[in-house]
């Protein structure tokens, strides 16, 4: 009886090393294929371009009324001018859209043309690759 214990930790550890190595090249096979490493340096680079909004534009709800802008909190599939209690423009207020990747990207492209003055002095990102990063990031930010 106790002679058969070693052998069934043997057997533990045999299969947890085979789990290991499975998830080790899981990993990798998806990192490969644009998986979840790229997907994390994306959000990365996202954070760091977020310095062109961050004086105006809180990433989180609570304390957001010291900012300029309307919190960011969870902005992709929001509606436009919907944070309570933010003075929005007459402007803004019209457009009636929501916030969807698609619209995201067309105010980070050049956000003076959805609304006039929108987001000054920031003119936009000309590169498609920063604005799909700036997204990623801003997704990550909590509701
Ligand atoms: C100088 C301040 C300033 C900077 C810098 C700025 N914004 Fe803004 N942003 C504003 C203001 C103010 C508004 C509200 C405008 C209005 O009511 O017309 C706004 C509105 C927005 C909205 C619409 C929010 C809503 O609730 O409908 C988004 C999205 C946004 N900004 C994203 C960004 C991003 C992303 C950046 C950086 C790349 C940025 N802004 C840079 C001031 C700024």
């Amino acid at each position: 009886m106790f002679r058969s214990r070693p052998l069934i930790r043997a057997a533990a550890i045999g299969l947890g090393a085979v789990v290991a190595l499975s998830t080790g090249a899981a990993a990798g096979a998806a990192a490969r294929a644009g998986g979840p490493e790229a997907a994390k340096a994306e959000v990365e680079a996202g954070r760091k371009l977020f310095i062109r909004c961050a004086a105006c534009h809180a990433t989180r709800s609570e304390g957001s009324g010291f900012f300029a802008g309307p919190h960011l909190a969870g902005v992709v599939g929001r509606p436009a001018a919907s944070v309570a209690g933010f003075a929005y423009s007459a402007e803004l207020k019209a457009l009636g859209i929501t916030w969807t990747e698609a619209e995201l990207d067309r105010l980070l492209t050049a956000p003076q043309s959805v609304v006039p003055g929108l987001c000054l002095p920031f003119t936009g990102f000309p590169k498609a690759a920063d604005r799909k990063a700036m997204i990623a990031y801003l997704k990550f930010t909590a509701p």
